[in-house]
């Protein structure tokens, strides 16, 4: 069975005593017999405290939301993998589609920071989706399965067992209008199939792969009942507790 994770993803919200309070909420509403792997994907500064107090919890981890693609030294403001793992932090969100649209970054420098965080056992969260207008080409198959080949294909089986991916439509995130769940399912199985053409098929089927884009407490179970569809990560919806695991129980 495929692990189910619902991911939270703060983005830039939430300064130190607002993000203690929404992840003891988070903590305290929680039963830890969640279906789901509960992750909290937040900025730097609250790693090392969120950490501390999920350390141990059944259920529960912190995702740090980057890291650098470059190992260590002069590279000022930049956060490293062995920076984000000494905190007691187990996940990193890679390649979210505003980390490659605001701050450039791209499929190469995306696979050194997949290569980076899984030398210190970070597990990360590999995003990739396509937007609207290569949408409206109807490109959007071949755009993302791009993504996938130019970032992970480099990883040996045994490091790509670890990975987990978030596919995420530029389209919906954000923006109220989220994918259907035809529309997630149908890319799902596309990607899951070009998973297993390459790291085979066992590997593929035990990938998790998560949607992301608008998933709200009213459109998760519709969403999570796709077959190929293993959870969620999630954006606004992730900053309210009640919000957040009511989708975490959506299965
Ligand atoms: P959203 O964001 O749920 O607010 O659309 C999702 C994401 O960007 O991860």
């Amino acid at each position: 069975m495929r692990q189910k994770i619902v991911a939270g993803n703060w983005k830039m919200n939430n300064n130190l005593e607002a993000g203690k309070k929404l992840a003891q909420e988070v903590l305290d509403k929680a039963t830890g017999n969640e279906e789901a792997q509960i992750v909290l994907g937040t900025p730097f500064i609250h790693l090392t405290v969120l950490a501390d107090s999920v350390a141990g919890k059944k259920g529960i981890e912190i995702a740090a939301q980057n890291c650098s693609d470059k190992a260590s030294g002069a590279y000022t403001g930049e956060t490293s993998a062995e920076m984000v793992k000494s905190t007691g932090t187990n996940y990193v969100i890679i390649g979210h589609s505003e980390r490659r649209e605001y701050f450039n970054e791209t499929n190469a420098q995306l696979a050194a920071k997949v290569d980076l965080a899984l030398a210190q056992e970070l597990i990360p969260i590999f995003c990739c989706g396509e937007s609207l207008e290569i949408r409206e080409k109807e490109e959007h198959f071949s755009y993302v399965k791009q993504q996938l080949t130019e970032s992970l294909f480099h990883l040996s089986s045994a490091d790509f067992a670890k990975i987990v991916i978030a596919y995420e439509p530029i389209w919906a995130i954000g923006t109220g209008r989220t994918a259907s769940s035809a529309q997630a399912q149908e890319m799902h199985a596309e990607l899951r199939a070009h998973l297993a053409s390459h790291f085979g098929q066992e590997l593929a089927d035990s990938c998790s792969i998560l949607y992301g884009g608008s998933c709200k407490p009213s459109n998760a179970k519709e969403i999570f009942e796709g077959s190929d569809v293993d959870g969620g990560l999630i954006g606004g919806a992730s900053l309210n507790a009640n919000d957040f695991l009511a989708i975490v129980n959506s299965f």
